[in-house]
């Protein structure tokens, strides 16, 4: 594995990247920066947010490299939702996905990104019977907490430490 790509939005994926970053030894690059300076099949480790499931950036990412393993950070709980967003990315079985929590911060959320939690708050927030899921959802959302956390990518560094 020669390098880390990375989309972020609000931030958290950075912070893993860095964390990863040091603990892999291998540089990151933004995605808009890795087109520009790495060659085309470059081996990397794609990290990316998610948006309604989808990893941003992905598609674009497994165009131009050769991805060993995604990270996906999202505000759900590290390990969780891997099997829908490995289906919503179409990832191939043989490719490692990790998903780690990240956090939301409604302060740096703009456009559409800011309307769609907004939206998504004002449904959770109106409806009578919750699911356990989707009160965990509306908890996670009013904390406007960052769960950026050493201790979430203890799986990838499993996983990296017995393939590098
Ligand atoms: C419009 C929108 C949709 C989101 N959809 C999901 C989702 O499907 N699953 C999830 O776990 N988190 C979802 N999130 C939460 C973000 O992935 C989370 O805030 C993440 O930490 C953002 O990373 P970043 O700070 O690197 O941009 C969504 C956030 C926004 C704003």
């Amino acid at each position: 594995m020669r390098a880390i790509v990375f989309t972020t939005n609000t931030g958290h994926t950075i912070e893993y990247v860095r964390i990863l970053s040091e603990k892999t030894g291998l540089s990151a690059y933004s995605l808009e920066s890795s087109l520009k300076e790495l060659p085309s099949r470059t081996e990397i480790i794609y990290c990316g947010w998610l948006f309604a499931n989808t990893i941003k950036g992905y598609k674009k990412a497994a165009k131009h490299f050769n991805i060993k393993a995604v990270c996906a950070v999202g505000l759900c709980d590290t390990g969780t939702s891997i099997d829908e967003v490995r289906k919503s990315n179409s990832i191939s079985e043989n490719i490692p996905l990790f998903t780690m929590q990240g956090g939301i911060n409604k302060v740096k959320l703009r456009g559409i990104n800011k309307f769609m939690i907004n939206m998504l708050m004002k449904s959770l927030s109106s409806k009578k019977d919750l699911t356990s899921d989707e009160k965990r959802m509306l908890e996670l959302l009013n904390s406007d907490k960052n769960y950026v956390n050493e201790e979430n990518t203890v799986e990838f560094m499993k996983w990296y430490n017995s393939h590098k």
